[in-house]
């Protein structure tokens, strides 16, 4: 297992895959509903045998995809989800859950986290049925969310296995509905006797991550565009515990969208960092020069890994055809404004740590405390007001820090990737994760809106959310 890459690293690995097939969106989950406004679709969760570059490997599925279908709905829609949870028993993990354990979390939606909508307290065993339902009227909307399991104990296992897909929320009549769209499903995996990895204790510690990088379950698949044009896409990063900094040879990357919806105009970048339950939204224009254009992830260190040191090609644009001389446009969402901080806003401090447990295995915690049935770090927090959460890193390694239920925007950001920090505490973003820099910290403005209901707040590298980085959110 690769040690990663501490201080002082000097080699790269080069990961350049021969081009793959056609790329290729994820399929979209078909809508059941006959009446305007209402979504509804069958969401199964399965053990299906899917082709992971060439060899067949029986993955946990949603539906028999991977990665999952897309759910796609429209601001103010109802959503409902007949979910069916189809694993098999298999027995109980190291963290003491049966293995079938699961329910379905819609990370990113602005909905409630009570009753039957986005409840991660809620789940369910083999063979059983539930009914999501939820409520998009208060969703700002014009972003990618992103389900998976969120069973504490589970999470980490059943996303590595497969368990992850795009829930698109569209906007409408803006000045990016003409542009050819796609959706990007960022994802790891190393497969062993047919079927996903298991999990070390050192995974555990470090986050697992995979030998073979994918784009909507492909290797290196080839996107075409044609010379001038302007395509969309929308990128979500569904990985374990994978960094991505993405860099599209001899292009910028133009964000117009990050976690929790839509930028006032596009901002140019030239690689953009995208932590485990991160999102983003990029136009970018296509050379007038035909040819392939590789879409890297370069190295970065999150503290743990093989991906500090190694340079992976993850897509291949192919600038082919006839030139089609689009526009970017000058401006997105005019609406989009950074908010003040106001004077009456409760401030609050969280520390994020690791240590060593038993067996030689890690902890995690949260002010301390790590996540369990019985124990929990809580915030109660009053419903409609304004939070700051000042969130320190006392460990070697990032932690994409992510809260359920209300995006909030990033005031600081002290250590980490330079662009990354001034993208997000400069511009009107929304974020539901923002990565906290080993050593450093994060500060964010917080509202707390609309829903009350008990939710979560925790380290989107899914092992450390299992092993207690996570705390509860109590909403009053
Ligand atoms: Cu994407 Cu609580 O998670
Ligand atoms: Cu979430
Ligand atoms: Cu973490």
């Amino acid at each position: 297992m690769g040690g990663g890459c501490m201080m002082g690293c000097t080699s790269t690995t080069v990961i350049d895959p021969p081009r793959g097939a056609a790329f290729a969106d994820p399929p979209t989950l078909p809508n059941l509903s006959m009446t305007p406004g209402v979504v509804e679709v069958n969401l199964e969760a399965k053990i299906a045998p899917v082709n992971v570059n060439g060899t067949t490997a029986n993955l946990q599925t949603y539906n028999g995809f991977f990665p999952g279908p897309t759910i796609k709905v429209k601001k103010g829609d109802i959503l409902k989800v007949h979910f069916k949870n189809s694993l098999p028993y298999t027995g109980v993990n190291d963290m003491g859950m049966p293995r079938d354990m699961t329910n379905l979390h819609t990370h990113g939606l602005h909905v409630s986290p009570a009753g039957n909508a986005d409840n991660v307290l809620v789940h369910f065993p083999s063979g059983e049925t539930f009914d999501y339902e939820y409520d998009l009227s208060l969703h700002r909307g014009g972003n990618l969310n992103f389900y998976h399991p969120h069973v504490h104990g589970n999470v980490a296992e059943q996303v590595w296995a497969g368990q992850a897909g795009a829930l698109e929320v569209a906007d409408e009549g803006t000045a990016l509905s003409g542009y050819e769209t796609h959706i990007l499903v960022l994802k790891d995996i190393t497969l062993s006797g047919g079927a996903p990895e298991a999990h070390t204790s050192a995974d555990f510690m470090n986050g697992k991550e995979g030998d073979t990088m994918l784009v909507n379950g492909q290797v290196n698949p080839v996107l075409a565009m044609r010379p001038g044009q302007v395509q969309r896409w929308k990128i979500v990063n569904a990985s374990n515990a994978r960094f991505y900094k993405l860099s599209l040879g001899s292009h910028s990357l133009r964000v117009v969208g990050t976690d929790g919806g839509l930028l006032d105009k596009p901002y140019t970048q030239s690689t953009v960092l995208l932590s485990p339950g991160e999102r983003v939204d990029v136009l970018v224009k296509a050379s007038s020069t035909k040819g392939y254009y590789k879409l890297q992830a370069l190295p970065y260190n999150r503290g743990a890994g093989d991906s500090a040191n190694q340079q992976i090609t993850l897509m291949t644009v192919n600038v082919t055809g006839s030139s089609l001389s689009q526009n970017l446009p000058a401006m997105v969402d005019p609406s989009a404004t950074r908010l003040n901080v106001p004077a009456n806003a409760v401030t609050r401090q969280i520390t994020l740590s690791m240590g060593m447990g038993m067996m030689g295995g890690g902890s995690a915690s949260i002010n301390g405390i790590a996540f369990s049935d019985t124990e929990a770090y809580t915030i109660v927090s009053g419903r409609e007001t304004y939070e700051v959460w000042e969130i320190y890193n006392h460990s070697m390694m990032d932690h994409p820090f992510h809260q359920h239920v209300n995006p909030a925007q990033v005031i600081s950001i002290s250590g980490g990737d330079s662009a990354y920090k001034s993208l997000y505490t400069t511009t009107p973003a929304w974020k539901d994760t923002v990565i906290v820099p080993a050593m450093g910290s994060v500060k964010l403005l917080v509202p707390v809106k609309d829903y009350g209901g008990t939710t979560v707040f925790h380290c989107h590298i899914l092992e450390h959310e299992d092993m207690g980085m996570m705390g509860l959110w109590d909403i009053q």
